[in-house]
């Protein structure tokens, strides 16, 4: 088997500002393919504000720091761009789009992403593609000629999405999860996604206020965010061990160490 190439993203103490209130203080972290991550941390720690900055998001301004992915400065691209690299972004809040069915949704950010140079999906491949990956997250057929999130319940937002990245194939995905409000069959969902992808060429980064989704994606490492910045980094067992004893401990832990410094 050919050697798969491997990817990087590489976020170097990032400053993130919101209406010029710092948010992100001093952020590192290195996600490579092969790793899933999980990000943790108590509500308003600025795991999303993370996410909308790698993103793009305008509103959200870079103070400072550097985001790389294999090398290449992430901060300078277009979103658009950012797809075509191989970074995929899932969001809390997923937009309706008016008129366009999730099928036609798909087939345009699969050509823009894969597209290029002439090398656009056949419609033959894509409906093999999307059938594979319906097939795949358990959707049903007629789910594909919907319009994109209009009606769709809070589950099915979540499984379109998951199509999108089972369809892309990103080398790195970061994904926002709020839990709340996803029942235990559209986690499963996500789970499965995530799972199918994981191998040599794909990393990815779970935002996650629980260790619930966890469970069922096994991380390789484990981090907590907590006003800003990460606070603490292991294995699996640091989320279960936040479940149990919660942030407050880790707080105590945190505030106990910079008084024997
Ligand atoms: N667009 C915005 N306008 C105003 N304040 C914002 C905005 N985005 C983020 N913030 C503020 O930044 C802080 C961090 O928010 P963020 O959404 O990043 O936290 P979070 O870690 O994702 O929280 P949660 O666990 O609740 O999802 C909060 O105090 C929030 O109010
Ligand atoms: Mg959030």
């Amino acid at each position: 088997m050919s050697e798969q190439t491997r990817h990087e993203l590489r976020i170097v103490d990032l400053h993130v500002n919101v209406d010029d209130k710092p948010i992100v203080k001093g952020l590192t972290l290195t996600v490579r393919s092969g790793e899933v991550h999980g990000l943790m941390g108590p509500n308003g720690s600025g795991k999303t504000t993370l996410a909308f900055a790698l993103m793009g998001h305008p509103r959200y301004t870079i103070e400072s720091g550097q985001v790389l992915l294999d090398g290449e400065d992430v901060l300078s691209m277009s979103p658009d761009e950012r797809a075509r690299k191989g970074l995929f972004l899932a969001f809390q809040y997923p937009a309706e789009v008016q008129g366009v069915t999730v099928a036609s949704f798909l087939r345009t950010a699969v050509n823009a992403v894969r597209g290029g140079d002439g090398k656009e999906v056949s419609i033959a491949e894509f409906q093999r593609l999307l059938r594979e990956k319906m097939e795949l997250l358990e959707m049903d057929r007629s789910f594909a000629g919907r319009y994109l999130n209009e009606g769709f319940s809070g589950g099915e937002k979540k499984r379109n999405e998951m199509l999108q990245m089972a369809i892309l194939q990103p080398r790195i995905a970061v994904l926002d999860e709020t839990d709340s409000g996803l029942d235990i069959d559209a986690i499963k969902i996500v789970a499965r996604a995530v799972n199918s992808l994981r191998g040599p060429g794909f990393g990815a980064l779970i935002i996650t206020h629980y260790q619930r989704i966890l469970r069922y994606i096994e991380p390789d490492y484990v981090h907590v965010m907590m006003d800003g910045r990460i606070v603490r980094s292991g294995g699996k067992e640091l989320a279960e061990e936040l479940e149990e004893k919660g942030y407050e401990w880790l707080r105590q832990q945190l505030a106990d160490q910079s008084v024997a410094r």
